[in-house]
């Protein structure tokens, strides 16, 4: 049986191991991952699938600002084992993320991923279209959910981090910092 509940800390690493087998080393250098470098996720939406005590899949959100509408999260990395795969437990982890999401009060959810899967649960790009991500993405693939209607109405402009900075991860080099400031210029 898989049960999906909050992540914990001793899952972390099983989760990354999880990340890098099924999105490989270049997840790092996805848009959206500038988004979430060195923050935490956002409060109670950090969520595992668990079967027989082994971690199968994982998904957090995140505090972004969505230009001019605001306030909103942004769902990801979304991951499941790939010998646990077409089980349904992807779709579990993000309609448990988006219930718990709604609970909270959030009001909208933005992500970067494939419309084919994410449209299921009611994403699409009506209302990215003048939002822009620091970094390379492709457009056709910021999505976004409203959990209230009309949440992202006339959004425009850069969405931006604005989570809590966690204070484990290792500090940003130089060049790093730069390549944010560019990047988000
Ligand atoms: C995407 C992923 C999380 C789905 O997990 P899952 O537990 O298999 O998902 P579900 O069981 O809820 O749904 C499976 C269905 O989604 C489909 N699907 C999976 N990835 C898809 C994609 N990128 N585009 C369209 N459909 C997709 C499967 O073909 C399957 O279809 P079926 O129901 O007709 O058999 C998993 O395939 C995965 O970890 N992939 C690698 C990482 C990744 O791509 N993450 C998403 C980033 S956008």
């Amino acid at each position: 049986m898989v049960t999906i509940r909050r992540e914990r800390s001793s899952d972390v690493a099983a989760r990354e191991a999880l990340l890098d087998a099924a999105l490989g080393p270049s997840r790092h250098a996805k848009a959206s991952e500038r988004l979430r470098e060195r923050r935490l996720p956002a409060e109670g939406l950090a969520f595992s699938a668990v079967e027989r005590g082994r971690l199968v899949g994982t998904l957090r959100l995140w505090h972004v600002c969505a230009g001019a509408a605001g306030a909103a999260l942004l769902l990801g990395p979304l991951a499941v084992a790939a010998d646990a795969r077409r089980r349904g437990i992807g779709a579990r982890l993000v309609r448990r993320a988006l219930v718990e999401a709604r609970r909270r009060g959030h009001r909208a959810v933005l992500l970067v991923g494939d419309p084919p899967y994410y449209g299921r649960f009611g994403f699409s790009a009506a209302k990215t279209r003048a939002l822009t991500l620091p970094g390379a993405y492709e457009p056709d693939r910021l999505l976004a959910l409203e959990l209230v209607p009309g949440a992202l109405d006339g959004a425009t402009g850069l969405v931006q981090a604005t989570g809590a900075t966690d204070p484990r991860a290792p500090a940003a080099t130089a060049s790093q910092e730069d390549d944010t400031l560019a990047r988000a210029a």
